[in-house]
């Protein structure tokens, strides 16, 4: 599957409905043996560094960084020929972690759009969130409200809510027409690709099994950080002619301390950014973006 890449149709496919809609899905990147293979690569990893908390957080927030099967994820033929569509040839990744639902876990998504509080100056950005395991509604699949991107930048407010896996809690603040919302249901292998000022959520997991995505966001090298330092990130596609970001090269082994140490630089940097403004009382290591 991964030596076959992107027909004209479905590129223009995925060009024009990410217009549309904001988002694409699905898509096929890997296959389930495959998406298997790097649970399994990610969960071998977490039971080595589970007695450090930091560590297990570093991991969980830096795959790409700490695991080859991850750096070669970000770079999957499939993965940069579909993005390629929407933004261009030239790649980098800003960022890359997983979203995990534990069985029974309580944790949600409120509504929000991710480039609120990324600190960068444009839009040329997409997430690929690829399922590792089946993603469903009643395991707490994403939600899009289709077209919700062309309001650009919308309010939000900060709960702060304990289950909230957003670093604030962010929530949008003005009516979301969730009557409207179409459900990511995603097979593990699959991704979808979403824009940044997407509105989306997600609920609990009601199941008895692990629910485990990774995001891949993307940006072109354009893309400038106004807000915080330069971040680490990584060159996955074609040229940066730019420089507005320090590049980091991929990982020479697994779990290597010189990563760990990159890793620890970058979430202090990105600290500054997500937290910009925030009582350090309510600042928790696990939350997310
Ligand atoms: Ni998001």
């Amino acid at each position: 599957m991964n030596d076959v890449l992107c027909s004209p149709v479905i590129a223009t496919t995925i060009a024009t409905a990410y217009a549309e809609d904001g988002y694409f899905f699905p898509y096929d990147v890997i296959s389930e043996t495959e998406a298997a293979g790097l649970l399994a690569d990610l969960e071998a990893a977490e039971a080595e560094v589970a007695a450090d908390r930091a560590r297990l957080s570093m991991l969980r927030s830096y795959p790409a960084q700490l695991l080859p099967s991850f750096a070669r994820l970000i770079r999957q033929p499939r993965l940069i020929e579909a993005v390629s569509q929407i933004i261009g040839p030239d790649l980098l990744v800003w960022s890359c972690g997983f979203f995990i639902k534990e069985p029974s876990a309580k944790s949600y998504v409120s509504w929000h759009q991710d480039l609120n509080y990324w600190g960068l100056d444009g839009e040329q950005e997409v997430t690929a969130w690829l399922a590792l395991t089946p993603a469903t509604v009643e395991n707490g699949c994403m939600r899009f409200v289709p077209g919700s991107h062309e309001k650009k930048v919308v309010p939000h407010v900060d709960s702060f809510a304990q289950d909230n896996l957003l670093t604030r809690g962010q929530e949008i603040a003005i009516e979301v027409d969730e009557a409207s919302a179409v459900n990511v249901v995603l097979r593990a292998g699959q991704a979808s690709f979403h824009h940044g000022h997407m509105f989306h959520a997600s609920g609990p997991n009601g199941t008895s099994l692990r629910r485990v995505g990774v995001a891949i966001r993307y940006v072109a090298p354009s893309m400038k950080q106004v807000s915080g330092d330069k971040l680490l990130v990584s060159h996955v596609s074609g040229k940066d002619e730019y420089g507005h970001f320090d590049v980091m090269p991929p990982p020479a082994g697994r779990l290597l301390e010189e990563d760990f140490d990159r890793a620890r630089r970058n979430t202090e940097m990105k600290r500054g950014i997500l937290y910009k403004d925030v009582k350090p009382e309510l600042v928790k290591e696990t939350r997310r973006a």
